[in-house]
């Protein structure tokens, strides 16, 4: 790709999704949106999963332009999840993509001492749900009365150790670390198949920690390829060599990195599923496209020059697809910054529509081809 009419583009992306995110701003303030409906994102309760999205965004485009009011609406909402924090009970495995966008973020950029006390509380309730015999951290908590989940793990949870990873690191102290490493381990031996492919969800037995069963999830099938959980897997475990540089770790985001770049349709935008049957494979989801896009050109930085271009170049193609074919730009009257999102197409959520994340993971891959970081992952 020749490198001046692509830095005409980035930049031009850039500048519409902030103009379009300021927009959204005086509407959606303090708020937590998830999907877009009708033109309007939902807003959920401070507790749901997706809370750290609409102020992780903010926080990267103040980081990039210096938006004073971006940077005091995310503040809002990293208080507002002191609800949440304290209130404990509707803790899930979460805790990562939550306050690593909001309290993480925070610190990042501002050296803020109580978002740092937020963030390490947040990763001691995160390291609290690791099952000691299994190797993995607990995913869910009971959904309905009655329900055992306690041997449940998904691939999701990849991104979620950073948290862990962040938490020794301005500690000192190793054992969030070892937990991480010891998670990110049993990801690699159960959820990724020697095709690159991933599992969704590993049951296992939680009191002898044997492998209980492999279940599809918000995927096709058990045995099918669920794009977003592909791009989890894929930016994780980028993710967890870049905490710790084991070696097994920037294999396995190479492997998967290979999968998920092999299977993109003409378009360069993921299907929600690369093998749900072809009547529903038209469907994409363009969240996994911008997750998998970040995390691709993590990985282009991790790997050895002459094999970067394969991962950076991916990343490209699927970024300036996203803004030419999904973006909306000229639409005034549709919130979301990117169309074609799916959220759960198993369980009929949120299809075909813009995703807060699938938006988030955007901005962030155009700060990582600007070099306008930081990244609050890493
Ligand atoms: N973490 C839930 C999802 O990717 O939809």
């Amino acid at each position: 790709m020749n490198n001046t009419v692509q830095l005409a583009w980035v930049n031009e992306a850039w500048d519409k999704a902030l103009e379009k995110t300021r927009v959204n701003s005086l509407r959606i303030g303090a708020e937590f949106p998830h999907a877009s409906q009708g033109g309007k994102y939902v807003l959920e309760g401070a507790s749901w999963w997706t809370a750290g999205f609409w102020p992780g965004m903010l926080w990267q485009l103040y980081a990039g332009s210096g938006d004073e009011s971006l940077k005091a609406i995310a503040e809002q909402c990293e208080e507002r999840l002191d609800e949440v924090l304290d209130g404990y009970l509707k803790l899930d495995h979460d805790l990562g993509f939550m306050w690593i966008l909001t309290s993480v973020a925070n610190y990042k950029l501002t050296g803020s001492e109580q978002s740092r006390v937020r963030a390490l509380k947040a990763a001691n309730y995160l390291a609290a749900r690791f099952n000691l015999k299994g190797r993995y951290i607990r995913a869910w908590n009971p959904w309905r009365e009655g329900e055992d989940n306690s041997g449940v793990a998904i691939i999701d949870c990849s991104m979620n150790m950073s948290l862990l990873f962040w938490a020794s690191e301005v500690t000192g102290d190793p054992r969030y670390r070892h937990i991480a490493e010891a998670h990110m381990d049993t990801v690699l031996e159960h959820f990724i198949r020697p095709d690159g492919s991933v599992y969704h969800i590993v049951n296992f037995d939680p009191a002898s920690g044997e492998v209980a069963g492999k279940l599809g999830g918000q995927g096709y099938a058990p045995e099918s390829a669920w794009s977003r959980g592909t791009a989890w897997a894929l930016y994780g475990l980028s993710l967890a060599y870049h905490h710790t540089g084991k070696q097994s770790y920037l294999d396995g985001a190479k492997q998967v990195a290979h999968f998920f770049l092999t299977r993109l349709p003409e378009d360069q935008v993921p299907a929600w599923d690369f093998r749900a049957p072809s009547e529903i494979r038209e469907l994409r989801d363009t969240s996994a496209g911008s997750c998998a896009a970040s995390g691709l050109l993590l990985l282009a930085g991790q790997v050895e020059p002459s094999e970067a271009d394969v991962y950076r170049n991916g990343a490209l193609r699927i970024t300036e697809s996203l803004y030419r074919n999904y973006g909306t730009w000229d639409n005034a009257d549709e919130e979301g910054l990117l169309l074609h999102g799916t959220s759960n197409y198993p369980e009929d959520r949120n299809i075909d529509v813009p995703l807060i994340y699938g938006d988030f993971f955007y901005v962030e891959t155009l700060a990582r081809i600007k070099e306008a970081g930081p990244y609050y992952w890493e």
